[in-house]
């Protein structure tokens, strides 16, 4: 995989605007029956671009789009994602491909853990994927929305066969030198029958 390129905020950035980082993704050139003849050359290797920046009131129904193309994540309706960018936009953080989403993370402050951003849901778009813009996206929460506030604990819970998603925390914590405490949020039983899996509570921290 090819490096990507990030364009860091200033220092100083004031909390209420937070600057955009810019990721540039050298995506895989596609075969093209053309690209393979002798003398033509092949397509330029296109890329993709997304700019990282808060959640905005009129993503409610992009996100609610990513979220239904990212199983195993639970789908939720179009309002709860409208209410979720009107109230917390600003502690969540999406990858705008300016066409679309191309990934999402929410996020928020619990009432209760005024030191602590809760990681809800993230989703990448299954053509982005493995091309660390998830951990781009936690660095960013990281960055420009733990920092400013001095927020020292970042949870989210993960079911247990999600690999990937422990994984991406798991990297984090470490990128970090932070650690990671598991213990169970919710249990299966807590869902009725919905049928869910426990959901797991990873509790990452303390950042200085
Ligand atoms: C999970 C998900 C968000 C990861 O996004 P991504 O942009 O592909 O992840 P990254 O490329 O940033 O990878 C971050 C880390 O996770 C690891 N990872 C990513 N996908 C993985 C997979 N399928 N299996 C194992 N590890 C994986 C990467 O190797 C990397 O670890 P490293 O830093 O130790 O090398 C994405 O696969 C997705 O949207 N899945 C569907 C929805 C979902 O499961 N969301 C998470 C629930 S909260």
């Amino acid at each position: 995989m090819h490096p990507h390129h990030r364009s860091p905020a200033p220092a100083g950035t004031a909390p209420s605007a937070p600057q955009p980082y810019t990721v540039i993704f050298d995506a895989v050139a596609a075969s093209s029956p053309g690209g393979d003849a002798p003398g033509v050359a092949p397509p330029a290797a296109p890329s993709t671009h997304a700019l990282l920046r808060p959640l905005r009131d009129g993503d409610g129904a992009a996100l609610h789009a990513l979220v239904a193309a990212s199983p195993p994540l639970d789908l939720n309706s179009v309002y709860a994602y409208l209410l979720l960018a009107h109230h917390h936009g600003a502690t969540c953080v999406v990858a705008d491909g300016g066409d679309a989403l191309l990934g999402a993370i929410t996020a928020y402050q619990p009432p209760q853990q005024p030191d602590t951003l809760f990681v809800w849901q993230v989703a990448v778009a299954a053509g982005v994927r493995g091309e660390g813009l998830a951990a781009r996206m936690l660095d960013y929460l990281r960055l420009q929305v733990m920092a400013p506030r001095a927020l020292r604990w970042l949870d989210t819970t993960i079911t247990p066969g999600n690999t990937a998603s422990h994984r991406l925390f798991t990297s984090f914590g470490l990128r970090h030198d932070v650690g990671c405490s598991m213990t169970t949020l919710f249990g299966a039983a807590q869902f009725g029958e919905h049928g869910h899996d426990d959901e797991r509570l990873y509790h990452l921290g303390p950042w200085a």
